[in-house]
């Protein structure tokens, strides 16, 4: 009867063959990861916004203007000087640049092409092809709240 004995060389070797593929793997893994991550980037989570506090009627003087985010999208809020509210989307319809009010003529002003809206969010003059959308402002205890539809 024989007997087989492991050489200690082998298994020496071996370990040394699996320390060094692990070692690679990881390098490997190490470079593919961030650009796999990079090149398939996670899901934005939908924000989906009826909605949204813009502040006290005192933080809006008359001839006064400000944009918030209505989820993931800016809105101007203008106060005209007799103290009506419009609420846009503060993105420019040509090339989503983005708008601001100007209280001296009372209309939104695009400053990349010159773009110019109404208070109803019509384009008026230069190169914007279509409105900017509409949103209601409704004044409710002294808050100002924008909203897709009207609050009762
Ligand atoms: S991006 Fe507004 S006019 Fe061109």
């Amino acid at each position: 009867m024989s007997t087989i004995t492991k050489r200690p060389e082998t298994s020496r070797r071996r370990f040394i063959d699996i320390l060094l593929g692990t070692g690679l793997f990881m390098w490997i893994s190490s470079i593919i990861y961030p650009i796999a991550k990079y090149l398939v980037p996670p899901e934005a989570a939908i924000l989906y916004v009826n909605s949204v506090e813009a502040g006290t009627i005192s933080e809006f003087p008359p001839s006064s203007s400000k944009i918030i985010r209505f989820g993931r999208k800016p809105v101007i809020i203008a106060r005209q000087r007799n103290g009506k509210f419009s609420a846009l989307a503060a993105t420019c319809t040509h090339l989503d640049c983005t708008v601001q009010y100007k209280a001296d003529t009372e209309q939104i002003w695009c400053a990349c092409h010159n773009g110019l809206f109404d208070l109803t969010g019509k384009n008026i003059s230069g190169p914007p092809p279509t409105p900017l959308a509409r949103y209601i402002v409704v004044v409710k205890d002294d808050k100002v709240i924008v909203t897709l539809e009207e609050m009762i």
